[in-house]
């Protein structure tokens, strides 16, 4: 977000309301340590065609990498596709053609969604790339060197659909679908043997799994023996897969693949130097269909691997359609194409970050989005941009005002505006980027209404420098929301931005130059009329 530009006090010598008048207000941004911060995605299914999940996932973690970016963080953004595997083997056989070739042909509509999205990953990683490979088997070695992957014969229920052996339990809940009897020499690692370590780590680390009921729920899962975890598939029954080092007759597992993108884009056994300054992760972000794998399978690797574990993994919940999450398999996806294309980028990155409660699952329909564009974009932050130039234009010239002496209906704005970026960073810091979003809108609320009852566009008629003060304080609370704004809607806000003529302005109040000339513009967000049936 939520940022802009945080300028250093000496950037503005002159305001003098940059002294030690707001305690807990902008200095704490404007002093707080620069920070690395290494934000991961999951690495999505070549094979799924990108829909609304995926793109909150890729969105919040881009919103989070712009929000840090401008508190003058370091960022490291990644995400990307997971390439191997039965289903994609499969998929490629079904269309007669190599699997190399299909994934070739299918990572790229992930690529270009994320262009559509304007989100600014600094790397997008794909499984089947040498750079990622090569430290898959490195990663193998070690484990495998380190004594903490054995052989053994193994018989059981296998679901295709999954790409994983199920528990008899599992089997007899009905929910797998594509289940059969396999037996077979496989390879596993000694997960189980974490079990204890990875308890403790979670007890005495209340960030590492967030939001805390997840936490707990991982805790409940561990209550249980936990058995090792079968890293390898032979190749006479799955060759689409990297193989197993120190037994060219196996591929390695999909998930054990996987996980390992957070340390080969970052340069494991690569780029000791790259390494060394992002790892650990400071967020994995991740769906709950996942938190096991996560929890549970990555950080024993990375007990095993002698690495740090990340700093947080965040499950997020569901977009569903009516009662049930929104998969390819299900039928029921919503295409961001479609959204995009009907009402912009900006648009669906603000309806995703504002519907969804960090941690909980959310309903996606047409009529909500509609809804919550209608109220929020059109008719308050739109709105207040309308309003502010259209009467600077039809009674001040075009032109930022002078405020003049403030009375108690703008010292309220203003009191409002000061502590709003303080808080709402503290609110992105905590994930709550709703409330954030919300706290903004209200500041825009809170002076369209203040518009209404000072009137200016009768000022303007009896006491002009009453109605410059009035427009001249609604003119920087909407600069303000903007830049406030900009981490969820980057292009929209920069046009609000340039119009006020202060595109690179910051958080501090005050930074909207009277005298400056205001840019025609159309309709920020025009209302969509719902068609009455
Ligand atoms: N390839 C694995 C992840 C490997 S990470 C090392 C995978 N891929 S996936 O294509 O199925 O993507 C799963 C992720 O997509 C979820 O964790 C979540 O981030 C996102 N979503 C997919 N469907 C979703 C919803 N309906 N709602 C919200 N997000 C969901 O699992």
């Amino acid at each position: 977000m939520f940022g802009g530009i945080i300028h250093t006090p000496s950037d503005n010598p002159h305001d003098e309301n940059k002294t030690f008048d707001f305690p807990t207000s902008i200095f704490y941004l404007l002093f707080r340590p620069m920070n690395k911060f290494f934000i991961t995605t999951p690495i999505y299914y070549v094979n799924d065609v990108p829909h609304i999940g995926h793109a909150y996932t890729t969105i919040l973690a881009d919103v989070l990498a712009r929000f840090h970016r401008a508190a003058g963080d370091e960022v490291f953004f990644i995400t990307g596709v997971d390439e191997h595997g039965q289903k994609v083997l499969q998929a490629a056989q079904k269309r007669g053609v190599s699997p190399q070739q299909h994934c070739d042909e299918l990572a790229p509509r992930f690529g270009n969604l994320w262009e559509k999205l304007n989100i600014g990953n600094d790397d997008f990683i794909r499984t089947t790339e040498v750079r990622h490979t090569k430290v898959v088997q490195h990663v193998l070695q070690k484990v495998y060197d380190a004594g903490d992957i054995y052989v053994d014969e193994y018989e059981g229920w296998y679901s295709v659909a999954e790409e994983r052996f199920i528990t008899e339990t599992e089997m007899t809940s009905g929910q797998f679908r594509d289940v059969k009897q396999i037996k077979e020499r496989n390879y596993f690692f000694k997960m189980g043997k974490y079990q204890e370590r990875l308890i403790k780590y979670i007890q005495d680390n209340p960030n590492f799994i967030m939001p805390e009921h997840r936490a707990n729920e991982i805790l409940g899962f561990l209550k249980q023996p936990l058995g090792d975890l079968c890293i390898s598939r032979p190749k006479a029954r799955m060759s689409w897969g990297i193989d197993l080092p120190f037994d060219k007759d196996y591929v390695t597992y999909v998930w054990f693949d996987a996980l390992i993108n957070y340390i080969s884009v970052p340069g494991y056994s690569s780029n000791d130097k790259k390494f060394e300054k992002w790892w650990p992760a400071d967020l994995h972000l991740i769906g709950k269909d996942i938190l096991t794998t996560h929890s549970v399978y990555w950080t024993t690797m990375l007990f095993s691997l002698g690495l740090e574990l990340p700093k947080t993994i965040f499950a997020h919940g569901w977009w569903l359609t009516g009662d049930t999450k929104m998969s390819k398999s299900l039928g029921n996806v919503m295409n961001p194409m479609d959204f995009i294309e009907k009402y912009g980028v900006d648009a669906v990155r603000y309806f995703l970050m504002r519907e969804m409660v960090l941690g909980s699952d959310a309903n996606f329909t047409e009529d909500a989005f509609i809804k919550r564009y209608n109220s929020d974009l059109a008719n308050d932050f739109g709105n207040l941009l309308n309003r502010v130039s259209g009467l600077l234009g039809k009674n001040h010239g075009g032109v930022v005002p002078t405020p003049g002496a403030m009375t108690p209906a703008e010292e309220e704005i203003v009191a409002f505006g000061r502590g709003l970026s303080v808080k709402v960073h503290g609110l992105v810091a905590g994930l709550k980027i709703h409330e954030a979003i919300d706290e903004t809108l209200n500041l825009v609320r809170l002076v369209n209404k203040y518009l209404e009852s000072q009137a200016p566009w009768k000022l303007a008629k009896t006491d002009l420098p009453s109605a410059s003060r009035v427009l001249y304080v609604a003119a920087e609370a909407l600069r303000l929301s903007a830049v406030l704004l900009k981490s969820v809607m980057p292009s929209k806000t920069q046009t609000v931005l340039d119009i006020l003529g202060a595109g690179d302005s910051g958080l501090t109040w005050g930074e909207l130059k009277p005298g400056t000339k205001l840019q025609a513009h159309e309709v920020l967000f025009p209302r969509i009329e719902i068609e009455k049936k």
